[in-house]
């Protein structure tokens, strides 16, 4: 696909998505929020459903957790109209609660299509609700800050998930925001692994349809360098990247940029250390875990930005 194809076909879905009424979650609605971003980006941020200023504005994350969000990207590098910024549900659960199962099982169509059109090789989920849709049986507490590849089921043919506890968590909990920070250092080398098993994925495509069928260690190098792009995967190669990263030369050479090239020196520094890993986990686990749905109703700040529920 193009971009602008891509363009077109996510402008489809959110259209149909202002539209909708396949739950419960249509009437309390202002606006819809489909979602928004770079339609040729590598890396998609599923946050749980919109707050009060999304509702209202029909954009996901431009409250204060959205704030919280832009500040994240900024520390390695990122902005956020070079990713894509999506939710679970895509409409506003009344009085900020949980959504329930059925209005995200009819929901959830929407952000399949919306991962099949952008064919990320990234998804960062945002709260423990979007890490259950692509790390079903995972705990957020045990794992932030890692990644593993995502149920296919999904609509991401081929991506890592990375795991974020929600921005609303970090505003709630100095120590999760600290977490936060620190989990967030480590997205850029997730970037860098998510890439390398596409390109292995590619050269294995490339192998097995090259007419003399030499040996797949003989081809593999050579074929990412110089396949024609159809051998490839198409997303692999003809995707423009973000700004920040790496770009390829006509050679296949691999420049280091902006973002990225931070990894180069320390794919370790964005991975938790087992000491910080350990440091104060069981604290931050009850922080995160004192934000239920429940404390969020009594907060009075939940209305004013209709963020906290989520994470
Ligand atoms: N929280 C979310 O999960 N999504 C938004 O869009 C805003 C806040
Ligand atoms: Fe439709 Fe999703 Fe909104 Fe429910 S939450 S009405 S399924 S767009």
């Amino acid at each position: 696909m193009t971009e602008a194809e891509r363009r077109s076909a996510l402008e489809a879905v959110a259209a149909d998505v202002r539209i909708c009424t396949r739950c419960r979650l249509h009437e309390g609605r202002t606006r819809a929020v489909p979602g928004e971003g770079h339609p040729s980006t590598e890396v998609v941020f599923v946050g749980e459903g919109p707050g009060a200023n999304e509702d209202r504005e029909g954009r996901p994350f431009v409250g204060r957790a959205g704030d919280l969000l832009v500040k994240l990207l900024a520390t390695i590098g990122w902005r956020r109209d070079e990713v894509f910024i999506t939710n679970v549900v895509k409409c506003r659960p009344p009085e900020n609660r949980d959504p329930e199962p059925d209005e995200i099982a009819a929901c959830l169509p929407y952000l399949q299509r919306q991962l099949e059109i952008l064919d990320p090789a990234l998804i960062v989920t945002l709260g423990r609700h979007s890490l259950g849709r692509f790390r079903p049986g995972a705990r957020i507490g045990q794992t932030h800050g890692t990644s593993a590849p995502v149920d296919p089921a999904s609509g991401a043919r081929d991506a890592l998930g990375y795991a974020l506890y929600h921005p609303a968590a970090a505003l709630r909990s100095t120590d999760v925001e600290r977490q936060t920070f620190d989990d967030v250092a480590g997205i850029p080398g997730a970037l860098l692994a998510a890439r390398a098993r596409r390109d292995e994925e590619g050269a294995r495509i490339a192998a097995a349809s090259a007419p003399s069928a030499p040996s797949a260690a003989a081809v593999a190098p050579s074929a990412l360098a110089a396949a024609p792009s159809a051998a490839l995967a198409p997303s692999v190669i003809s995707a423009p990247r973000l700004a920040h990263a790496p770009k390829r030369s006509p050679e296949g050479v691999e420049h280091p940029e902006r973002g990225v090239d931070a990894v180069a020196e320390g794919a370790s520094a964005g991975s938790r250390s087992p000491a910080s890993s350990a440091n104060g986990a069981a604290d931050i686990e009850r922080a995160a875990a004192s934000g239920s749905a429940t404390d969020d109703r009594l907060d009075p700040r939940a209305d004013e930005t209709g963020q906290l529920f989520a994470f």
